[in-house]
């Protein structure tokens, strides 16, 4: 008997592994707009000038490589907490926010679940119905009880605002709420500055844990705005995680960079979460990289680079916009007669589309088009060399034949 012989094939992953199918398929004309990567006008991930020109010096100095502090590199640590918290933010200036460098968004969920099986095993975790396809998976594995929260309402093609306060309002004191900071992944419905009110007066009266989500910081309204969240949150005291990334708005997917950063109840408290969460990461993978650390700290330490990289960030927020405008512009022009506002309102990468996993299927084999089975499609893969395709087999599998 084989060690492995009792497990079965996993399927493939609902996000990555349609990469995989896209990647495996012959034809000239297939289109990607399941994973949530920005490609720019060409098609291509871009390759900031902000990042290329830190990484430039980088490569002039000739750094050798030790390793670095469990928790990652001090200079990146302050700064990501001032991008995430603001200056000012009264979580940063009392030292309450222990803030941990992790392998992008991803790796800072593990972490922050990691701390939490530590420190309130058992509990349940709530996630939004539907949610980002791997946030089941990682905090399963790190064993909480997965339960659901209501949140997009099909009718609506919105935030089902009275379902998410019912369900958050039921929840046990100590329950532990992923919620999108912004730029929900899948569905483009962001929480509204009433939402956001309500959800934190649940939360308040509840004992509810919020464990933030903030994967696409710059690209729903701004870097600033886009942490409102994050901002009201600190201003009502509560302890909360948030888990953020800078695959997307820095274009450093590879790089595996981002933070977990647990707002606590004192300094004090910073710090024995800090060494707690250390023992996390050492158990996992011992400590981080230095490569992406290096470059965000560059950038975001001096405020040249920093407003460089704003200007690029921002300009792949506009193109993102403008390709959503001429994907409804031209189902419509395609005889799609449906309400196709939903498009150019919901914000970030995605647009969930409302089609079934059929439609999603048929736009695969019969058009090249890869989305996920969910109906999310990436509005940031679209460029004026795929848009023309895109709109003729997104239309030919909406207007009924
Ligand atoms: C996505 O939602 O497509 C991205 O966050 C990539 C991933 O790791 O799933």
């Amino acid at each position: 008997m084989s060690v492995y012989s009792r497990l079965e094939a996993a399927p493939p992953d609902p996000i990555l592994g349609v990469t995989e199918a896209y990647s495996a398929d012959p034809s000239p004309d297939k289109v990607n707009l399941g994973v949530g990567i920005y490609l720019d006008e060409t098609g291509q991930i871009p390759l900031l000038e902000c990042v290329e020109a830190v990484e430039e010096e980088l490569t002039a100095r000739k750094r050798p490589r030790g390793y670095l502090p469990i928790d990652g590199m001090a200079s990146f640590n302050r700064a990501v907490q001032v991008l995430v918290f603001g200056a000012d933010s009264p979580a940063v200036t009392s030292g309450r926010v222990a803030t941990v460098q992790s392998l992008a968004g991803t790796g800072a969920l593990r972490v922050g679940a990691g701390l939490l099986a530590l420190s309130s095993p058992g509990r349940t975790v709530l996630l939004s119905a539907p949610s980002w396809e791997n946030h089941r998976l990682l905090f399963s594995r790190a064993r909480f009880q997965i339960a659901r929260y209501r949140y997009y309402d099909p009718v609506t093609r919105g935030v089902d605002h009275r379902g998410l306060i019912e369900d958050l309002s039921a929840a046990e004191p100590g329950t532990i709420v992923v919620l999108h900071a912004c730029c929900h992944n899948p569905t483009g419905c962001d929480l509204t500055e009433v939402d956001w009110s309500q959800v934190i007066e649940v939360v308040q009266a509840r004992g509810l844990v919020p464990f933030l989500d903030f994967a696409y910081q710059g690209f729903s309204r701004g870097v600033e705005p886009d942490r409102y969240g994050v901002d009201a949150l600190v201003r009502v005291g509560v302890p909360f995680l948030v888990a953020n990334s800078f695959s997307k708005n820095f274009s450093l997917y590879g790089e595996r960079i981002g933070a977990i950063h647990f707002v606590t109840g004192s300094a004090a408290e910073a710090a024995i979460v800090d060494s707690q969460a250390k023992t996390v990461v050492r158990s996992l993978y011992s400590n981080p990289a230095t490569q992406g650390a290096a470059i965000v700290s560059m950038i975001l330490n001096s405020p040249a680079r920093r407003a460089k990289w704003e200007a690029e960030l921002r300009a792949m927020r506009h193109r993102i916009i403008d390709m959503r405008h001429a994907f409804r512009a031209g189902l419509a022009a395609a005889g799609v007669e449906e309400d196709l506002s939903y498009i150019t309102s919901q914000t970030g990468m995605f647009s969930y589309s409302g089609l079934s996993i059929e439609q999603m299927r048929r736009l695969r084999s019969e058009f090249h088009v890869y989305g996920l089975d969910s109906g999310r499609l990436c509005m940031a893969a679209l460029n004026p060399g795929n848009i023309e395709r895109v709109v003729e087999a997104v239309g030919r599998v909406m207007v009924p034949a």
